[in-house]
């Protein structure tokens, strides 16, 4: 942080020095282009985009931004993701569009806020439960890889998805990868949790597994009714005992089957575009065979033009973690975990620079949300460390848990060891990319995020972002205000989740903060930060103690007004119909409900 800092200032004072050279010169027009170009090129922005770069997309999961090196973490070793912020731009305010996977990365994907795509929950369930809901993002949206396949590019992506596998019927793929626009797809197309991992205390939430559980129960009732009926009137009576006994033993198998064992068969499963290679997936193997996949992608298209998305499946819990790191970090498993990430981060940046495209790849690394707070076993820490910042996972507004690590290298293009403290999103990827692949983003939708490279240039000195607007499924719980003529950044809460306990920062006993209900507490007037001047959220401001508050909450409850005028209403993606699983959508590589496979076999064991 500090040599970054350095640079900064470094920067800043080259300008100065250059600006004197500039008057010394007799304001000629000479000068002015030599001290300007000098600049440039001293700040390392010589506008040297000829052609089209890659896109290299790195994106973790659950990693709070207290937990890399370069963000300020002393005791954790992320040395290649500190790499990358060395030598390109640390963004220190980069800003999820939701506080929770699906929505966020819909975001992420799209440039637009959830609410706009329908990923916006206004029920409990705010993320995709299984691979066999109808729910995720909608064919009609336009990702980024769509619109860079169009400009010639092979897009790939790698690893997590949790965007939806199928809408009517199986094999319709609609939610699919490879109909959002990416060519190749290899990983997984839910997300990993607990249930993945044998003897971990399950994740996936129990009021739905209970719901299955129903589900399957009546099913199953039903079927050995008539079955019973059938079969014992055939039997005399000592055969009626054990009839019924083999039944019941039967029954007992479907319920097991079909809930809380077979979770891990219905959703923890890996695939290669519409191959389902693994089912249930080897967690031993796949961090071998993440990396396997980038490095293969890359070698494949070094000759061409690519965007490649590594959506990783750290530092999500089980946190399964290869023997080379466990126990290595100073942070328990979950340290572990950070660390096998970096490492991974930086073979895949190893093999970018051993292609020589290093200078001709745009890199990018973020994290899809903070870290979750209350992912905790005992006394052992399982979530991220969002440094000073209050909140984490799921909360929609505070700062914890949407302001994430955000980095952008292109050697050549951006400027080394440069820190810039302008709000950002992570819908401002999609704009950019855009722009970078020579593409114009849709026209007839709006678009939330803008184009980042005049900032990360410096040709611009104030981000585009005037108002960003903190969401918790579909309810508004905050707004922040840049003002840009102060260059105060204000944050107002309307709505924030109850603590438990009371004081505690964190829903703990909860898996995490409700966004509506019981569990919120609505403010009038709103709570009020300055978050420059505090940035951990802990002194409210009131109308005793800030006089301009009057004039700056209706400032923002006109933003607001204005930004819901622009909201259309959507066919909403996680509506409980949408949500709950269907086995006639159940992904399956046998056939159903016989879903097993190992198509990777032994082969992966070479690389590790
Ligand atoms: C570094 O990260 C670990 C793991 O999340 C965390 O426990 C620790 O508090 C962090 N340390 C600092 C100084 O931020
Ligand atoms: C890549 O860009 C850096 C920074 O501008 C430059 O120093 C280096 O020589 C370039 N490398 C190649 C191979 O062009
Ligand atoms: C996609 O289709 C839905 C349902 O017809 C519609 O409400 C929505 O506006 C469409 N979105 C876009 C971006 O066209």
């Amino acid at each position: 942080m500090g040599v970054a800092q350095e640079c900064y200032t470094t920067c800043t004072k080259e300008k100065g020095k250059y600006w004197e050279t500039f008057s010394s010169y007799g304001r000629s027009y000479l000068a002015t282009l030599l001290a300007f170009g000098l600049f440039l090129q001293t700040c390392g922005m010589s506008a040297a985009m000829e052609s089209k770069p890659n896109i290299l997309l790195l994106m973790a999961d659950d990693l709070g931004i207290g937990d890399i090196g370069c963000y300020g973490n002393h005791t954790i070793r992320t040395p290649n993701i500190d790499r990358l912020a060395k030598e390109g731009i640390k963004l220190t305010q980069h800003i999820a569009a939701a506080p929770l996977c699906t929505p966020s990365r819909a975001a992420f994907l799209t440039g637009r806020y959830p609410i706009r795509s329908g990923m916006a929950s206004d029920n409990r369930y705010r993320a995709l439960q299984w691979n066999a809901g109808s729910g995720g993002l909608p064919v009609n949206e336009t990702t980024f890889a769509k619109l860079l396949q169009k400009q010639g590019y092979t897009t790939g992506l790698i690893g997590k998805w949790h965007q939806g596998v199928n809408c009517e019927s199986l094999n319709d793929y609609c939610h699919h990868p490879l109909n959002h626009g990416f060519d190749y797809f290899y990983g997984m197309p839910f997300t990993l949790l607990n249930n993945c991992q044998k003897n971990k205390l399950p994740e996936l939430d129990a009021a739905l597994q209970a719901k299955l559980w129903f589900y399957t129960q009546v099913i199953a009732l039903a079927v050995l009714t008539v079955i019973t009926g059938k079969i014992v009137g055939l039997f005399s009576t000592s055969w009626k005992i054990v009839t019924c006994m083999a039944l019941a033993g039967f029954l007992f198998f479907t319920l097991w089957f079909s809930s809380y064992g077979f979770v891990q068969y219905w959703n923890c499963i890996l695939m290669r575009n519409y191959d389902i290679t693994e089912q249930p997936m080897k967690l031993e193997r796949t961090a071998s065979l993440m990396l396997k996949e980038a490095i293969s992608f890359i070698e494949r298209n070094k000759n061409g033009t690519f965007l490649l998305f590594i959506s990783f499946l750290h530092v999500h819990t089980p946190l399964y973690t290869t023997e080379k790191f466990l126990g290595k970090s100073r942070h328990g498993i979950y340290g572990d975990n950070v660390e096998e990430m970096d490492w991974m981060v930086g073979n895949i940046l190893d093999a970018i620079d051993k292609e020589g495209l290093k200078n001709s790849t745009f890199t990018y690394f973020a994290s899809d949300h903070g870290g979750q707070l209350e992912a905790q076993e005992g006394e052992v820490q399982l979530g991220g460390w969002n440094g000073i910042y209050k909140g984490g996972k799921g909360m929609g507004g505070w700062e914890g848990g949407i302001r994430v690590p955000g980095i952008c290298r292109w050697p050549g293009v951006l400027p080394a060891e440069t820190v810039i403290d302008e709000p950002t999103s992570l819908m401002d990827i999609y704009p950019t990319v855009a722009y970078l692949g020579g593409g114009t983003v849709p026209q007839d939708r709006v678009i939330d995020g803008h184009n980042l490279m005049p900032l990360l240039q410096g040709r611009v000195h104030q981000s585009e972002h005037q108002f960003i607007f903190h969401y918790c499924g579909s309810y508004l719980h905050a707004v922040r205000w840049h003002q840009k003529d102060s260059g105060i950044l204000w944050k107002a809460h309307y709505v924030t989740p109850k603590f438990h306990p009371e004081g505690a920062g964190a829903c703990y006993g909860r898996r995490i903060c409700p966004c509506f209900g019981e569990g919120v507490t609505h403010h009038d007037p709103p709570l009020l930060f300055d978050l420059s001047q505090d940035p951990s959220e802990t002194n409210p401001l009131s109308p005793g103690t800030e006089p301009l508050f009057d004039t700056i909450m209706s400032r923002i409850d006109k933003a607001v007004t204005e930004h819901r005028r622009t909201l259309t209403p959507v066919p909403q993606q996680l509506s409980l119909y949408n949500i709950i699983w269907k086995p006639w959508l159940q992904p399956c590589c046998g056939t159903f409900p016989f879903c097993w496979c190992d198509k990777e076999g032994d082969s992966a064991h070479d690389s590790k």
